[in-house]
């Protein structure tokens, strides 16, 4: 049948513009449809079964950058199902502290390893020790630094600079080497990489940081297409603001809301999407976010919407700042 059968009042011009407008809102459709499908699957069915994580992935789960926000979040989260932990941070007495809360919270047992990523190289072998023969069966990837608040690159101190570089790129990579080798011997383990919405596209003035989370990103989807049918989940999670010490520079992306869900809020949905989604936002109003930027957002528009964006909370910041030294 000829497109002139199925539009008989229209020309030859009309017909193509009626033929492409129709492809183009069945793509929409179908892409919003397949969205939605993987939606439901990680946000909804996920909690319909409530996952045994150490029977799946092994006894003990590690996380870095554990005594505070999101990865404390996981370490209560993953105790909370049963997992041993395995705590890494860099301030020793933070560390006991949130180890005792746990193993008496949840009755899991706890260990923690003080390191300080910035150091790099080094602290991996102190590290490799304390996991030494255990059953490594999650590693979360979480531990990462932010400058301060938005800047100019030039402004950004040295420490900060590197502080990126080795805690938010190398520690990834260096984490799961340390771990990988038994969960593949043992055919089973999950590992979750913490990156971010930041990382869809360049950011001004927050340039470093959204370029190792896009790192984190390359690296981590990667890795989740080497490791398929091995038993290993790699999954990666870009969250949008979420309330923590990263945020608090100002109130407009600290302040707990819709969009901005507490840790412990956004690691409570995050945790169930493991082993339903590969990348995922991890909370369901993110996941909308990243909805939007990815459909409606070209690079240019969504860098200048960022730089403004970005101006605006160093704008308010330094005005919050000024009236309370009045
Ligand atoms: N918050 C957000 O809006 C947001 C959004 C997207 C992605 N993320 C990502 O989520 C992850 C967690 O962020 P968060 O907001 O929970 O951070 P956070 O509240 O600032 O907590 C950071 C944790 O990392 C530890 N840490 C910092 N520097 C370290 C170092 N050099 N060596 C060892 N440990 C170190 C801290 O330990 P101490 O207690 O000893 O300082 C703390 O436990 C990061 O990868 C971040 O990029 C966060």
């Amino acid at each position: 049948m000829s497109c002139y059968a199925l539009f008989p009042g229209l020309g030859d011009f009309e017909h193509v513009l009626t033929v492409v407008g129709l492809l183009f809102v069945s793509k929409t459709v179908l892409q919003g449809l397949w969205i939605l499908v993987r939606n439901v699957r990680a946000h909804l069915w996920s909690r319909l079964w409530n996952k045994k994580l150490g029977e799946t992935y092994g006894k003990w789960a590690v996380v870095t950058g554990s005594t505070d926000g999101i990865g404390k979040e996981y370490a209560r989260e993953l105790a909370r199902r049963g997992m041993n932990i395995v705590l890494i941070s860099r301030t020793e007495e933070k560390l006991q502290k949130v180890a005792t809360e746990i193993a008496e919270e949840f009755g899991v047992e706890t260990e923690i390893a003080v390191a300080d990523f910035i150091q790099g190289r080094p602290v991996f072998e102190n590290i490799a020790q304390r996991l030494q023969n255990k059953d490594i069966g999650v590693l979360v990837n979480n531990v990462g630094v932010m400058l301060p608040h938005p800047m100019e690159f030039e402004l950004a101190s040295e420490r900060d600079m590197w502080a990126h570089i080795n805690v938010n790129v190398a520690t990834v990579p260096a984490m799961t080497k340390l771990v990988l080798p038994g969960m593949l011997s043992r055919g089973r383990g999950a590992i979750i990489n913490l990156s971010s919405l930041a990382a869809a596209y360049p950011i001004p003035l927050m340039g470093i940081y959204a370029a190792t989370k896009a790192f984190v990103d390359f690296f981590s989807l990667a890795l989740e297409w080497e490791y398929r049918g091995s038993g290993i989940t790699v999954q990666t999670i870009t969250p949008g603001y979420v309330s923590t010490n990263m945020t608090k520079f100002s109130e407009l992306v600290h302040r707990p809301g819709l969009f901005i869900p507490t840790a412990r809020q956004f690691v409570s949905h995050a945790v169930h999407t493991l082993g339903y989604a590969s990348c995922t936002a991890g909370y369901w109003a993110h996941g909308i976010l990243g909805y939007l930027v990815d459909t409606f957002l070209n690079r240019w528009f969504f860098m200048y919407g960022n730089y403004l964006w970005n101006s605006l909370l160093l704008h308010n910041m330094k005005k919050n700042q000024a009236s309370r030294q009045r």
